[in-house]
């Protein structure tokens, strides 16, 4: 501990940076109702007494309905935990509160054995390793633990925003099996009718890979979007000559009937940080799986944010990095020009859908 703060202090400057003001929004977030449920889980028998049960493996959502909605569900999908969709790291508004402000319909989505659904069926474990290092490169924030990109869109003249930053963890089980798992839960999810009948799962990393399995598994049109942000792991058809690797980060390939349903999702995009080569492993494989999309009729693009001058230094968490309100405009276009943004009992959408 106090060899990481000693590291931190000498990479910082050594005047504290003045407090932000946090507050940049003038309208009042005015909610119908607010809650959440367990879904789409099993009920083992006791092997030795058949009286007896286990409910388990459910996920579980919380959610929040405006008083005035739009039609569209944006459901939140965290791999490290759902605190990054709750705030900046310094403490600002987050996804969840700016697309509550916009009259979104907001899920929070925690899939089996994950967060607040973690009664699992079978036996797990947590194992500590010091390893708050190693997310500091992999959330894109520098290249090295300490060393941060110039321009970067973290408060990286704040230790506290650091530290809210590695500590907001969960376990996140990246196996194949839990990827699996994930899918066929979140699809049950889903289809229920529960989360609305016009869904756009908002992703980071790991999820992304688990949201595409979901639209593949589920047997309704309820998935309308899909916005992933440094998905990693992709969904390919069976037709490609590509493998599935069978471990935790994909690619997962599945029968082209079912890759299919991803086609019929009305818009999938990728999103990229920073410091993402065009060459990089992650980049070329959502670049394929977009193509294919499309090639299938789809509507699924990749989009390096950084390509916007005003969407520069996104890291790994673009939705919770210091301009997010940029970034969440972007996204109020392609939900705008994708039809996803009308309201509940409005007739003013149907002339511009495709
Ligand atoms: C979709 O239908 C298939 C075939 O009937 C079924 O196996 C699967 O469980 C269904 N998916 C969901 C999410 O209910
Ligand atoms: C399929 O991929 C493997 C491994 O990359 C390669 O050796 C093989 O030639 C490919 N087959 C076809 C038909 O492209």
């Amino acid at each position: 501990m106090l060899y990481l703060l000693a590291g931190l202090l000498l990479s910082a400057p050594t005047v504290l940076a003045e407090p932000r003001n946090l507050k940049d929004w003038s309208t009042p977030i005015v909610l119908d109702r607010s809650g959440g449920f367990q879904i789409g889980g099993v009920i083992k028998q006791s092997p030795t007494d058949p009286a007896r049960t286990l409910s388990c493996d459910h996920g579980y959502m919380e959610y929040f309905i405006p008083w005035e909605p739009r039609r569209t569900s944006v459901v939140l999908w965290h791999s490290s935990s759902t605190q990054v969709w709750q705030n900046r790291w310094d403490g600002g508004q987050g996804f969840k509160d700016m697309f509550l402000r916009r009259n979104y319909p907001v899920y929070l989505w925690d899939g089996p054995r994950v967060g607040r659904a973690n009664w699992a069926c079978e036996p797990t474990s947590y194992r500590p390793e010091y390893r708050d290092q190693d997310n500091f490169a992999a959330w894109n924030f520098g290249p090295s633990f300490g060393n941060w990109w110039p321009g970067v869109q973290f408060p990286a003249d704040d230790p506290a925003a650091w530290q809210q930053a590695t500590s907001a963890r969960y376990q996140e089980f990246d196996t194949y099996d839990n990827v699996q798992l994930h899918a066929r839960v979140a699809a049950v999810a889903a289809d229920s009718g529960k989360v609305g009948k016009n869904i756009v799962y908002m992703t980071n990393s790991a999820a992304g890979l688990r949201a595409q399995l979901t639209a593949t598994r589920s047997n309704t049109t309820n998935i309308k979007g899909i916005f992933a942000f440094e998905s990693i792991g992709f969904v390919f058809p069976d037709n490609v000559n590509i493998t599935d690797t069978r471990g935790g980060f994909g690619p997962v390939v599945v029968p082209l009937e079912e890759f299919k349903k991803l086609a019929k999702v009305t818009t999938i995009q990728f999103f990229w940080g920073d410091h993402r080569a065009a060459n990089e492993a992650g980049v070329v494989q959502s670049r394929l799986a977009a193509q294919l999309i499309n090639q299938y009729g789809g509507n699924a693009q990749v989009v390096m944010l950084a390509d916007d001058p005003s969407l520069k230094g996104s890291t790994h968490v673009a939705f919770a990095d210091l301009h997010n309100a940029k970034v969440a405009g972007l996204l109020d276009q392609i939900l705008n020009r994708n039809g996803l943004d009308s309201y509940e009992g409005s007739s003013d959408d149907w002339w511009w859908r495709k």
